[in-house]
């Protein structure tokens, strides 16, 4: 449903509606009509809509040749940082929205050996605005969810060391045990279909952090970033070994087959990522969030491994698991020991960005393992 605050957002739109009547026959490959933008607003149809524009020969000149096209949509996203910020859980559809159009904006950061057409706009500045507008009101609102302050050196190495004992062995939740004694293979499947979208590309964003100056810590970021990717063996890489396992499972192989699927807490985690590695002034919060995901790993996925195994999946279904419970815990150690510690006394005053970057990481990865639990359960109910 829109709130009424989006309703007085929409209305003066009304005026800007005549103007989209103009586009009929334009170069433009679509109207903005009522059933789009009266309320409740229809993000289906948009995002579709934005779907067709990303692909568009030379948008830039045809968003120059229609402003009243740009000024709606802008309009639109206003609409929806209304709605879906308003409450501190998010409204679900227009987050939904939101979150898919900069993750169409994302993927053109890496290349996916499919159509050249879909990198058409990389540099658009149009979509470089969407993305710079969509990201800073989000980021903002995320804000007031954790809040780690500056802190000095010794209490960041002191917290950091604190925090990863806990999650290298926390008690598990109770969606853990769930997954662990409860879930049925259907639910397993939907499972693995949600994490495909990240787990087929898994580790790319790291390929962004990695150009630049080299150093013992660089070094050590590289070394992980080779085990990830199995040091140029496609069959060592970790991505295969989550293709093997929706092959095993007569799934899908195909990266983002299973896009609708995703609920927008995971999609907000992956742009979080990309958030994180493409700007360098968030570098050392992007270390920090590695961490987290290096140190958690071998705890939760051993809940999945235990999952696969109990419902009676080959081996090859349940590798993936294994794989990241054996690396991961020493991708965790140099996380630690060789790159965030280090980092510390390099950057001392700026230090507490690390610490930022856990926690916020933490808390993001939580709340998309209940939307994945909660999604699973209603796959499961069918
Ligand atoms: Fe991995
Ligand atoms: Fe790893």
């Amino acid at each position: 449903m829109v709130s009424q605050q989006v309703q007085g957002l929409l209305t003066p739109k009304r005026s800007l509606l005549k103007n989209h009547t103009n586009f009929k026959g334009s170069q433009m490959p679509f109207n903005l009509n009522s059933s789009v933008t009266t309320p409740p607003i229809d993000y289906a149809v948009l995002e579709n809509k934005f779907a067709e524009l990303i692909r568009l020969q030379d948008l830039d000149a045809k968003i120059d040749d229609n402003p009243a096209w740009k000024e709606s949509f802008e309009d639109i996203l206003e609409a929806a940082f209304v709605e879906a910020f308003d409450s501190e859980e998010g409204e679900p559809e227009s987050m939904l929205f939101l979150q898919r159009t900069l993750y169409r904006i994302n993927r053109m950061k890496f290349f996916w050996y499919d159509d050249l057409d879909n990198y058409n706009n990389e540099n658009s500045r149009f979509l470089f605005e969407v993305q710079s507008r969509i990201e800073s009101a989000w980021q903002e609102w995320e804000a007031d969810h954790v809040y780690t302050g500056p802190v000095s050196a010794q209490e960041v190495t002191a917290r950091l060391q604190e925090k990863v004992a806990e999650d290298l062995d926390p008690d598990p939740s109770e969606r853990d045990l769930y997954f662990r004694n409860e879930t049925s293979k259907t639910g397993y499947r939907h499972l693995l279909a949600i994490a495909s979208i990240d787990g087929l590309v898994e580790a790319s964003q790291m390929s962004r952090v990695l150009g630049g100056v080299s150093n013992e810590i660089h070094a050590r970021l590289t070394k992980i970033f080779l085990e990830e990717y199995g040091n140029g063996n496609l069959s060592r890489k970790h991505s295969s070994f989550f293709k093997s396992m929706l092959e095993e499972l007569d799934m899908k192989t195909r990266p983002e087959a299973y896009f609708e699927l995703a609920p927008w807490q995971v999609l907000a985690n992956i742009n979080h990522s990309f958030f994180l590695c493409e700007q360098k002034r968030n570098f050392l919060q992007y270390i920090g969030a590695l961490l987290f995901f290096e140190v958690s790993v071998p705890a939760s996925f051993k809940n999945y491994q235990l999952a696969g195994e109990r419902l009676g999946l080959s081996p090859e279904a349940v590798d993936y698991w294994r794989l990241h419970i054996k690396e991961d815990e020493r991708h965790g150690r140099w996380m630690l020991d060789d790159v965030a510690l280090p980092l510390v006394d390099f950057y001392p005053s700026a230090a507490w960005e690390i610490v930022r970057g856990y926690d916020q990481q933490r808390f993001i990865s939580a709340r998309a393992g209940q939307a994945v639990f909660e999604s699973v359960r209603q796959a499961e109910r069918g």
